[in-house]
């Protein structure tokens, strides 16, 4: 691998921008946590004094002057991300945006144009799922050929009910659950299935928590696609179970099936006890998927050192969200839609 470093700015640091941020500094190659941007100036402070990075910035347009820098990381609120995209390219510097790319599809056609009018810049969106391990070799397998032609594909995406306090603080800006949290199925079927919806129909509701009714979400979504070759997906989306953070996924094809992570688990021990014997689950995105995370970040850094482009491209981040769009206007006028 070359000696260059690339140089990193991470905005944004709250629940996941730290864990990128520390990734940066600390586990991934070639690469150098340069400087942090934040609007939350308490929160500026005790990371860039934690971190001990030189350069921290409560204005992200004052983070783009620092011509020391060659990459920007966008892991602010989701309705940033497109300006962002577009300020940073237009700054010349290469991109690493969270997902979603954006909450509607005005946002994310400007992201994708800004995009494609800087040809030379590395541009990649953080589907993380594609980089976990058991995602991977399954992909393979249904590229090989070795579960036939798909059938359907299954996934639900369920977050811990032991986070919910900070998951209601978050929902004013988490565009809804199909954008935020559906939108990783929706791209995992896209990417299993090498095919785009052709109709979706969602439903949904508040089981435990009235305040998602109060943004016109539900605590539990779920939705059914039919794709262009036919093939049909299923996904669930939620905020509420009791064990864990809950993301197994489902391709039945003609040949076999394959299932991933359908039993959630936090590692291979079994534990035997008075109560029987039991696995213990994950609690948290960054546990379930802290290999996924690092690999993606490695990936961009490797994309820019090589000079290539990431397979995850803002295409990617358009179709997903403009689907998650739709899918939460069917969600909404319970209504089957056809794209
Ligand atoms: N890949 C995943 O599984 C995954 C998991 C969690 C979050 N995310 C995505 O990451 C992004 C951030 O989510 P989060 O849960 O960390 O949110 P968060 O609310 O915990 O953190 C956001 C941080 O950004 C800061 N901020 C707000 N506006 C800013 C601005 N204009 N410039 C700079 N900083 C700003 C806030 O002060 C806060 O510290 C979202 O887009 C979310 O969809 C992805």
């Amino acid at each position: 691998m070359q000696d260059r470093v690339i140089k990193i700015g991470v905005a944004g640091l709250g629940r996941l921008g730290i864990m990128h941020a520390k990734n940066i500094a600390y586990k991934i190659k070639n690469v150098e946590l340069t400087a942090i941007c934040d609007s939350n100036n308490k929160n500026l402070l005790k990371y860039k004094q934690q971190l001990n990075i030189e350069y921290g910035y409560a204005s992200f347009p004052e983070m783009l002057e620092n011509k020391e820098l060659d990459a920007i990381a966008i892991i602010t609120p989701s309705a940033f991300h497109c300006d962002q995209i577009e300020l940073s390219l237009e700054a010349g510097f290469h991109v690493f945006c969270e997902k979603p790319l954006g909450v509607n599809l005005e946002d994310s056609t400007k992201a994708k144009k800004a995009v494609f009018d800087h040809p030379d810049k590395v541009f990649m969106l953080g589907f993380m799922r594609r980089f976990d391990p058991s995602y991977k070799y399954a992909k393979k397998k249904v590229d090989d050929g070795e579960i036939g032609q798909p059938i359907l594909f299954r996934s639900y995406s369920v977050d811990p009910i032991s986070s919910i306090d900070s998951v209601l603080s978050y929902i004013p800006h988490s565009a809804g659950q199909f954008v935020d949290m559906a939108v990783h199925d929706i791209d995992l079927a896209r990417w299993f299935l090498k095919s785009e919806p052709k109709s979706i129909y969602a439903i949904g509701g508040c089981f435990a928590y009235p305040e998602f009714g109060e943004y016109g979400d539900g605590d539990n979504v779920s939705a059914l696609m039919q794709f262009e070759n036919n093939a049909m997906a299923f996904f669930l989306a939620g905020r509420t179970a009791p064990h864990g953070y809950n993301v197994e996924t489902e391709i039945i094809g003609t040949k076999s099936t394959l299932r991933i992570g359908s039993v959630p688990q936090k590692n291979l021990v079994e534990i035997i006890d008075q109560n029987g014997v039991r696995k213990e689950c994950s609690q948290s995105f960054h546990e379930r998927f802290e290999d996924a995370f690092k690999n993606e970040m490695q990936e961009f850094v490797d994309c820019i050192l090589e000079n290539r482009k990431p397979e995850v491209n803002v295409e990617d981040g358009v179709q997903s969200s403009k689907i998650a769009e739709l899918a939460t206007k069917s969600f909404k006028t319970n209504s089957l839609i056809k794209l």
